[in-house]
């Protein structure tokens, strides 16, 4: 019996990796580890995860040996860290790696919604241009006044870019970071979002940082504001972002990710103000490919009994 594990929905060439390096089983998802023979769960010692559903002490206990949780995604909210630490177990992760095509993508989210690129595709796919003639004027998004939530690489990389845009940087993060001289920064999120025209969310998941998109941090955002959520949906208040949005009390928000992933509500399907992706942030092959690379390594290192590459806790 292997002594890796490879839980989750996996690319072929990541199977095929996984299984040839380490001689990894792969499994749809952590509800069949229960169903593994009992000498077999004993023998593993490393998990290599890649999914969004919560891998707790529950789990854990099940993989008595197990010593490591390499996570395929730098978020790694769905992983209880402390009943990880707890049982002696690392937790690995894929950060720096997806910096850029997160940031790319939150970008391309606020010029969509700035611009309505959304809608009008949607109306000239459609038909209505020959009988329409033109359609309805959207806004100006470089120049304006843009809050990014959360200063850590991937906050960094999405307000370099806005910065080429022309736009005024605003930040808040828990401390004031090395950043240049003409960016804000602020320590209370509603006093950033007071401040700003946009807010692009750059937070990480987890517990601490739950519904931290308050209805009170929308409210300031105000009504021409455009809220992008690149992060987890887990960060804003998700019926408050609802609500504002269908009664006029935000213009627009542009989404890769939702509280219930991928059943999410229903209403944003129909809205004609919103942006919604189904979490690709990090979804291009050359990135995934660097992903699941440094999930290896991350695995590799333990095996051979080296320091982790990417340890979190
Ligand atoms: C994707 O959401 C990731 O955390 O890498
Ligand atoms: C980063 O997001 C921070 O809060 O420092």
């Amino acid at each position: 019996m292997t002594n890796v594990l490879a839980v989750g929905q996996y690319s072929d060439i990541d199977v095929k990796a996984l299984a040839d390096e380490f001689g990894a089983v792969p499994l749809a998802d952590l509800s069949q580890i229960a169903g593994l023979p009992e000498d077999g769960r004993a023998a593993v010692t490393a998990l290599a995860y890649k999914g969004h559903h919560a891998l707790d002490g529950q789990v854990m206990d099940l993989l008595p040996g197990l010593k490591l949780i390499a996570n395929f995604g730098v978020g790694y909210d769905a992983i209880n860290v402390s009943d990880a630490s707890a049982r002696g177990i690392s937790v690995t992760n894929t950060p720096n790696v997806l910096n850029d095509d997160v940031a790319d993508l939150a970008v391309a989210l606020l010029v969509m919604e700035s611009r309505k690129l959304t809608a009008s595709e949607n109306w000239m796919r459609a038909g209505n241009w020959p009988a329409e003639g033109a359609y309805p004027l959207a806004r100006k998004m470089s120049g304006r006044k843009v809050g990014v939530l959360g200063m850590g690489r991937i906050g960094r990389e999405i307000a370099d870019r806005l910065a080429a845009f022309k736009c005024e940087i605003h930040y808040q993060s828990r401390s004031r970071k090395d950043a240049p001289a003409d960016w804000t920064y602020h320590a209370d999120p509603v006093e950033l979002a007071r401040s700003v025209d946009d807010l692009v969310i750059a937070v990480v998941g987890g517990p601490d940082t739950v519904g931290f998109v308050s209805a009170e941090v929308i409210d300031a955002l105000g009504a021409d504001g455009i809220i992008v959520n690149i992060a987890r949906g887990s960060v804003i208040d998700e019926a408050a972002l609802l609500d504002a949005l269908e009664n006029g009390r935000l213009r627009g928000a542009g989404l890769d990710v939702f509280l219930n992933e991928p059943d999410i509500d229903a209403r944003f399907l129909s809205m004609p103000n919103v942006t919604i992706l189904p979490h690709v942030g990090s979804a291009t092959a050359e990135t995934r490919a660097a992903m699941g690379d440094l999930q290896r390594q991350n695995v590799r290192a333990h095996l051979a009994g080296r320091p982790l590459v990417t340890p979190v806790n």
